[in-house]
């Protein structure tokens, strides 16, 4: 058996836990020996659960004791779940981990620490929940160089625009619904505003473009100024919403972007939907290769950590250095903004709309108008696609003229 410990009893933790618990016969007879579940740190007590015997609140227990190998983090954040990774590591032990905002803020060093001490750290969870696509990228897509990703990372954000969409279901019974389906962050924030999306697209790009490309250095914008109207004259326009992750290699660096998107009909993450997430990888030799799966809840999230265990068990040695991310590289990430698509435009309370329509068809040529006659103050119009003129300035135009956007949004179809 190897003994191994959970740090943080949650919903991934437990998870965890019941799935090895549930699993251990077949990987026994895959792997030639069982998992243990040694100790469970957590400083909540858990008197009704069944492994409530295991469950410690003092970290040494696990840290000091020689037969655990591997340590599962599923603390979440960067306080005291980065202090007691660097002393596991430092201690000889391997982790494993579903934390995104640590692997995305300290993985370079956590990365640095783990080949120091010949043990592994290793981040299935943190992207796209049960969807294998970290491995991938660096197993089975080594002999491509990547040009791109756009992926639908956050559950929560769609599991809400899905609901919106599909059901026309307000924003806030949405997400308390992906709340109590157990998806989304402690702090929803991080989901709505995009700040998970920007995490994991920083941890696939660092991989697929084997540098290390800053979250903090990623332009994001969530989905808190989407309106029920948008969904509306998304549909009439042929697509639908979605949060999109997109990164892609460009003269000099890394462009790296977050932002809802009209997504056409035909764009293949278009009909994505729900808690499951997709993303689109496109190599030189294999061209478009799409991942898709549930990017969240707790069986879907274990089973990754757990395959992360499986992979460390099958190796005898650290194999830290082929994950493809060169953590002494930094990137430079751009954040140019996005040109050659058609933009969508909601603008409300225009008092004066004939002149704004005159002014719109003189600066920025033809322009599709679309009207609610219940809302006399919207206005909404698209763009023809031009290759000079991005969300930011087309806005800083529109300001210029005293006008503000209420939202801008790229039209996105298969060829973006
Ligand atoms: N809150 C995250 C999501 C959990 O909704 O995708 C999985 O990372």
């Amino acid at each position: 058996m190897l003994n191994i410990a959970v740090l943080g009893y949650g919903v991934v933790g437990s998870g965890v836990v019941e799935l090895i618990q549930q699993k251990n016969p077949v990987i026994k007879s895959r792997l030639g020996r069982g998992i243990k579940v040694k100790k469970i740190l957590d400083i909540r007590d858990f008197p009704h659960d069944p492994n409530k015997d295991l469950i410690t609140k003092d970290a040494d227990e696990i840290l000091k004791d020689e037969s655990i190998k591997i340590v599962v983090e599923t603390i979440g954040g960067t306080g005291f779940a980065y202090d007691i990774t660097k002393r596991a590591l430092k201690a000889g032990k391997s982790v494993v981990t579903s934390n995104k905002e640590l692997v995305a803020t300290h993985g370079p060093e956590l990365l640095a620490l783990a080949a120091e001490n010949e043990v592994s750290y290793l981040f299935e969870a943190s992207v796209g929940g049960g969807i294998p696509i970290i491995r991938p990228l660096y197993n089975c897509l080594a002999a491509n160089d990547i040009n791109s990703i756009t992926g639908i990372l956050n559950g929560t954000t769609n599991y809400i625009l899905t609901a919106m969409n599909k059901q026309g279901k307000a924003f806030d019974d949405a997400l308390k619904e992906a709340q109590s389906n157990g998806y989304a962050e402690a702090d929803p924030t991080a989901d709505v505003e995009g700040h998970d999306a920007c995490r994991k697209i920083a941890i696939l790009s660092s991989i697929a473009y084997n540098q290390f490309v800053d979250y903090r250095d990623i332009e994001t914008e969530g989905i808190t100024r989407i309106a029920p109207d948008d969904f509306h004259y998304a549909n009439q326009l042929g697509g639908t919403i979605k949060l999109i992750g997109e990164s892609r290699k460009v003269d000099g660096g890394i462009y790296a972007r977050v932002h809802p998107a009209i997504l056409d009909a035909n764009h293949p993450l278009s009909h994505v939907d729900d808690v499951f997430n997709a993303i689109l990888v496109e190599g030189d030799a294999v061209g478009d290769a799409m991942f898709y799966g549930k990017g969240a809840g707790k069986l879907p999230t274990a089973s990754a950590v757990v395959a992360d265990i499986l992979d460390i068990m099958k190796k005898n040695r650290s194999h830290t250095a082929n994950s493809g991310w060169d953590y002494h590289r930094k990137a430079w990430v751009l954040n140019q903004p996005a040109t050659g698509s058609q933009l969508y435009v909601r603008m409300e309370g225009v008092q004066d709309k004939a002149a704004l329509k005159e002014l719109l068809a003189k600066e920025l040529g033809q322009v599709r108008f679309y009207e609610n006659l219940e809302k006399p103050e919207q206005l909404v119009f698209v763009t023809q696609v031009n290759e000079a003129l991005g969300i930011s300035q087309l806005t800083g135009r529109l300001e210029s003229f005293g006008y503000k956007p209420a939202i801008v949004l790229q039209i996105m179809d298969k060829q973006e």
